[in-house]
């Protein structure tokens, strides 16, 4: 008998699959064309995998409780898998959904599952092919007694750090691929600063982007240290060899999404999140989607004319990597705001600071500086903001010069920087205890008579204006 079943043979799956097998564990395979599932046989011989061609065949190959674990695009398909599926399951039989889902989805699948008696797991996968087959990030989410039962398996094959799994329970119903969610949204947000730093090493300091290389790889030993990083630098080392430029020059600016960073504004919508960062570097995607409205627009209308050519090479340089890091937490910082806002709107009880020991390894936000940032909503389990902890208010104070230059110089040079932008304006907005909303309210009692509030005493009042 088989210890679990992958059910979808793509690139992932396959991986997740040998990823078991490798770790001791008796796969079953499946994918619904056999092709995927020959190509796998093909590429991968193990005492530990078997390859099924009958779904049926697959089901009963395992042992009970059965444990299936879904790898099939995220969206309908997932549905019409688990139609096929439950007919051939017994009551406490296990489905784990590994796809990047929706969490209203796996919300509702995990409902509909539990009224057939059977039991459906949540499972974020972050880290990409490399990360499914060597270790994963994970983010499972369900009933925490069901978790145990998939625990060992899950917890063997996603990676370690510091001998401790990137992954754990999260919470009830689909808040695992709630998690996953926000992650990607502050993937998308690591990607954007790190690119506008790289802008404004390239085309305002004017370094080579050997130069940018050298100085993102040794930004990478320092507090910066993350995969997005690494990559980054090794991306800039790379020469196209038809054209024998910088690859990174030959690759077309329009940056695609498949989605998990729009759900993740549109939810900050929901539950009330200044998600300006992340929501920024969402829109630079859109906008980069522009191309050939932008080649117009850059003939037909002017910026600065005339740049300061004498910046001091290597104090910008220090400048812009403390612009980064701090534009990095103040992205990290709203999408944590994120999930305490979500576990409390779906009375989910996300533990931030285990959130954060997951992203420490396997994923594509992993990074040094997730064990501060877990220890920072370990030492205050009512933290209500990132910045607010002893580490990263220093760290903020410190930096929050070097930030605001890079602005502003950004700004006066005529370089678009809307994540680091969003970050210094996000930090000003949150340190000031007197916003502008005294006059927004004035303007709605004006226009609407919607009342307010008075700071020299209760109640609700208005003016006939
Ligand atoms: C991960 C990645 C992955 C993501 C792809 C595409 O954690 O391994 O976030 O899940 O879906 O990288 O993302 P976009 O197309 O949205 O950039």
């Amino acid at each position: 008998m088989n210890s679990i079943g992958v059910f979808g043979l793509g690139v992932m799956g396959a991986n997740l699959a040998m990823n078991m097998a490798n770790k001791g564990e008796k796969v079953a395979v499946y994918n619904y064309t056999s092709d995927l599932t020959e190509k796998f046989k093909s590429n991968f011989t193990s005492d530990n995998a078997e390859a099924h061609y009958d779904l049926e065949r697959f089901v009963n190959s395992l042992e009970k409780p059965r444990k299936v674990f879904l790898m099939v695009t995220a969206g309908p398909v997932i549905d019409s898998v688990i139609d096929s599926l439950v007919p051939l399951l017994d009551k406490d039989d296990i489905m784990m959904d590994g796809g990047n889902s929706n969490f209203n989805d796996s919300n509702r699948r995990y409902h509909r599952l539990k009224e057939a008696g059977i039991h459906f797991v949540s499972v974020g996968v972050s880290g990409g092919e490399e990360g499914a087959l060597h270790g994963p990030a994970l983010m499972p989410s369900g009933d925490e007694k069901v978790y145990q039962e998939v625990a060992p398996i899950l917890e063997k094959i996603a990676a370690q750090v510091d001998g401790k799994a990137c992954c754990g329970y999260l919470g009830k119903e689909g808040s695992g691929h709630y998690v996953k969610m926000v992650h990607n949204g502050i993937e998308y947000a690591d990607m954007q600063l790190i690119t506008e730093a790289y802008q404004f090493l390239r085309e305002r300091l004017g370094l080579s982007v050997e130069e940018i290389a050298t100085t993102f790889r040794e930004w990478n030993e320092g507090e910066l240290e993350s995969y997005l990083m690494e990559i980054t630098s090794d991306i800039l080392t790379h020469v196209d060899e038809e054209t024998n430029k910088p690859m990174v020059d030959v690759i077309l600016d329009k940056s695609g999404q498949k989605g998990t960073g729009k759900w993740t504004s549109q939810n900050a919508l929901d539950v009330g999140v200044p998600l300006s960062i992340i929501t920024e570097s969402v829109f630079a995607r859109f906008l980069s989607g522009l191309k050939e409205e932008r080649v117009r627009a850059d003939q037909m209308l002017s910026g600065p004319t005339k740049l300061d050519q004498d910046l001091d090479k290597q104090a910008w340089l220090e400048l812009v990597r403390k612009a980064l890091f701090m534009g990095k937490i103040c992205a990290y910082a709203q999408g944590f705001h994120q999930y305490k806002q979500a576990s409390e709107a779906y009375g989910w009880d996300l533990k931030l600071e285990e959130i954060a020991l997951i992203f420490r390894g396997g994923c594509i936000i992993r990074a040094g500086i997730l064990n501060e940032i877990s220890d920072a909503f370990k030492a205050d389990k009512q933290l209500p903001n990132l910045l607010l902890s002893p580490f990263f208010q220093e760290k903020m104070n410190d930096y929050q010069a070097s930030l605001r230059k890079v602005v502003i110089k950004g700004m006066e040079s005529g370089l678009s920087l809307p994540s680091l932008g969003a970050s210094l304006t996000y930090y000003d907005g949150y340190r000031s205890s007197q916003s502008g909303a005294n006059m927004i309210q004035a303007q709605r009692d004006y226009f609407g008579a919607h009342t307010y509030e008075r700071v020299d005493k209760k109640g609700t009042f208005h003016t006939a204006w």
